[in-house]
Protein backbone atom coordinates (compact mmCIF):
# COMPACT_ATOMS: atom_id res chain seq x y z
CA UNK A 1 0.00 0.00 0.00
CA UNK A 2 1.17 3.50 0.17
CA UNK A 3 3.16 3.16 2.95
CA UNK A 4 5.16 0.53 1.54
CA UNK A 5 5.43 2.43 -1.33
CA UNK A 6 7.33 5.16 0.53
CA UNK A 7 9.65 3.16 2.30
CA UNK A 8 10.54 1.51 -0.76
CA UNK A 9 11.13 4.73 -2.61
CA UNK A 10 13.16 6.12 0.44
CA UNK A 11 15.20 2.83 0.48
CA UNK A 12 15.89 3.13 -3.25
CA UNK A 13 17.65 6.53 -2.65
CA UNK A 14 20.20 5.05 -0.38
CA UNK A 15 20.20 1.79 -2.59
CA UNK A 16 24.73 1.83 -3.03
CA UNK A 17 25.75 4.11 -0.18
CA UNK A 18 28.04 2.86 2.18
CA UNK A 19 26.13 2.11 5.66
CA UNK A 20 22.67 2.58 4.26
CA UNK A 21 20.74 1.25 7.68
CA UNK A 22 21.23 4.74 9.28
CA UNK A 23 20.26 7.46 6.81
CA UNK A 24 17.12 5.38 5.88
CA UNK A 25 16.01 5.06 9.52
CA UNK A 26 16.54 9.46 9.25
CA UNK A 27 14.58 9.61 6.41
CA UNK A 28 11.49 7.28 7.36
CA UNK A 29 11.40 8.51 10.56
CA UNK A 30 11.39 12.27 8.71
CA UNK A 31 8.85 11.24 6.62
CA UNK A 32 6.57 9.00 9.29
CA UNK A 33 7.47 10.53 12.39
CA UNK A 34 8.47 7.34 13.71
CA UNK A 35 9.74 4.03 12.45
CA UNK A 36 6.73 1.73 11.66
CA UNK A 37 6.83 -1.97 12.21
CA UNK A 38 6.32 -2.66 8.41
CA UNK A 39 9.15 -0.40 7.86
CA UNK A 40 11.78 -2.52 9.54
CA UNK A 41 10.46 -5.82 7.56
CA UNK A 42 10.82 -4.01 4.40
CA UNK A 43 14.46 -2.54 5.56
CA UNK A 44 15.95 -5.59 6.52
CA UNK A 45 14.71 -7.57 3.15
CA UNK A 46 16.32 -4.56 1.18
CA UNK A 47 19.55 -4.64 3.49
CA UNK A 48 19.39 -8.63 4.23
CA UNK A 49 19.24 -8.40 7.41
CA UNK A 50 17.07 -9.46 9.88
CA UNK A 51 14.29 -7.76 11.38
CA UNK A 52 15.62 -8.16 14.65
CA UNK A 53 19.02 -6.30 13.64
CA UNK A 54 16.97 -3.41 12.43
CA UNK A 55 14.42 -3.57 15.33
CA UNK A 56 17.94 -3.49 17.60
CA UNK A 57 19.14 -0.17 15.61
CA UNK A 58 15.79 0.82 16.11
CA UNK A 59 16.05 0.54 19.39
CA UNK A 60 19.49 1.53 20.75
CA UNK A 61 19.54 4.88 19.54
CA UNK A 62 17.01 7.01 21.31
CA UNK A 63 16.71 9.36 17.77
CA UNK A 64 14.55 6.65 16.78
CA UNK A 65 11.42 5.62 17.89
CA UNK A 66 8.77 2.90 17.84
CA UNK A 67 5.58 4.67 17.59
CA UNK A 68 4.40 8.04 16.87
CA UNK A 69 5.35 10.41 19.20
CA UNK A 70 2.39 12.37 21.38
CA UNK A 71 0.22 15.38 20.49
CA UNK A 72 3.29 17.62 22.01
CA UNK A 73 6.56 16.65 22.26
CA UNK A 74 8.40 18.22 26.17
CA UNK A 75 11.92 17.90 25.95
CA UNK A 76 14.32 18.64 28.64
CA UNK A 77 17.52 19.31 28.96
CA UNK A 78 20.01 17.21 30.69
CA UNK A 79 24.14 18.40 30.04
CA UNK A 80 25.88 20.22 32.31
CA UNK A 81 24.77 23.68 32.77
CA UNK A 82 21.28 22.13 33.53
CA UNK A 83 22.62 19.71 35.54
CA UNK A 84 23.72 22.20 37.71
CA UNK A 85 21.06 23.82 38.28
CA UNK A 86 18.70 21.00 39.11
CA UNK A 87 17.23 19.63 36.34
CA UNK A 88 17.22 15.95 37.65
CA UNK A 89 14.66 16.86 40.42
CA UNK A 90 12.59 18.74 37.88
CA UNK A 91 13.01 15.96 35.77
CA UNK A 92 11.78 13.21 38.20
CA UNK A 93 8.65 15.88 39.41
CA UNK A 94 7.55 15.88 36.02
CA UNK A 95 7.95 12.44 35.33
CA UNK A 96 5.90 12.03 38.28
CA UNK A 97 2.94 14.26 37.39
CA UNK A 98 2.94 12.45 33.96
CA UNK A 99 3.33 8.89 34.93
CA UNK A 100 6.06 8.31 32.04
CA UNK A 101 9.80 8.05 31.93
CA UNK A 102 12.27 9.33 29.30
CA UNK A 103 10.88 8.57 26.15
CA UNK A 104 7.80 7.37 26.99
CA UNK A 105 4.15 8.87 25.93
CA UNK A 106 1.05 9.14 28.11
CA UNK A 107 -1.40 6.64 27.27
CA UNK A 108 -3.87 9.52 26.45
CA UNK A 109 -1.59 10.21 23.83
CA UNK A 110 -1.05 13.94 24.62
CA UNK A 111 2.89 14.27 25.51
CA UNK A 112 6.11 12.40 25.29
CA UNK A 113 9.03 13.22 27.11
CA UNK A 114 12.49 13.40 25.79
CA UNK A 115 16.02 14.02 27.24
CA UNK A 116 17.79 16.67 25.40
CA UNK A 117 21.63 17.80 25.65
CA UNK A 118 21.68 21.17 25.57
CA UNK A 119 19.39 23.57 23.90
CA UNK A 120 21.28 26.50 24.13
CA UNK A 121 19.66 28.26 26.77
CA UNK A 122 22.71 27.26 28.80
CA UNK A 123 22.85 30.84 30.90
CA UNK A 124 18.87 30.27 31.37
CA UNK A 125 19.45 26.69 33.15
CA UNK A 126 17.50 24.81 33.32
CA UNK A 127 15.99 24.71 29.91
CA UNK A 128 12.74 23.10 28.04
CA UNK A 129 11.26 22.89 25.04
CA UNK A 130 7.88 22.03 24.69
CA UNK A 131 7.16 21.36 20.75
CA UNK A 132 8.86 24.62 19.25
CA UNK A 133 8.36 26.51 22.10
CA UNK A 134 11.48 27.41 24.37
CA UNK A 135 11.62 27.69 28.29
CA UNK A 136 14.34 29.02 30.74
CA UNK A 137 14.93 29.13 33.91
CA UNK A 138 12.25 26.19 34.74
CA UNK A 139 10.95 25.94 37.94
CA UNK A 140 8.00 24.01 39.47
CA UNK A 141 5.47 26.26 38.24
CA UNK A 142 6.74 26.62 34.95
CA UNK A 143 6.52 22.85 34.93
CA UNK A 144 2.96 23.54 35.69
CA UNK A 145 2.40 25.41 33.32
CA UNK A 146 3.78 23.43 30.81
CA UNK A 147 1.16 20.54 31.94
CA UNK A 148 -1.59 22.95 31.73
CA UNK A 149 -0.47 23.56 28.15
CA UNK A 150 -0.41 19.88 26.92
CA UNK A 151 -3.53 19.36 28.46
CA UNK A 152 -3.01 17.44 31.59
FE1 LIG B 1 20.87 22.97 29.17
FE2 LIG B 1 22.65 24.22 27.62
S1 LIG B 1 23.00 22.81 29.18
S2 LIG B 1 20.56 24.48 27.69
Amino acid sequence: EQEAARISHIIAEHQGDEGPLLPILHDIQAEFGYVPESAKQIIAKALNLSRAEVHGVVTFYHDFRDHPSGRHVLKLCRAEACQSMGCEPLADKIKAKLGIDWHETTADGAVTLEPVFCLGLCASAPAAMLDDALYGRLNEDCLNDIVAEVGR
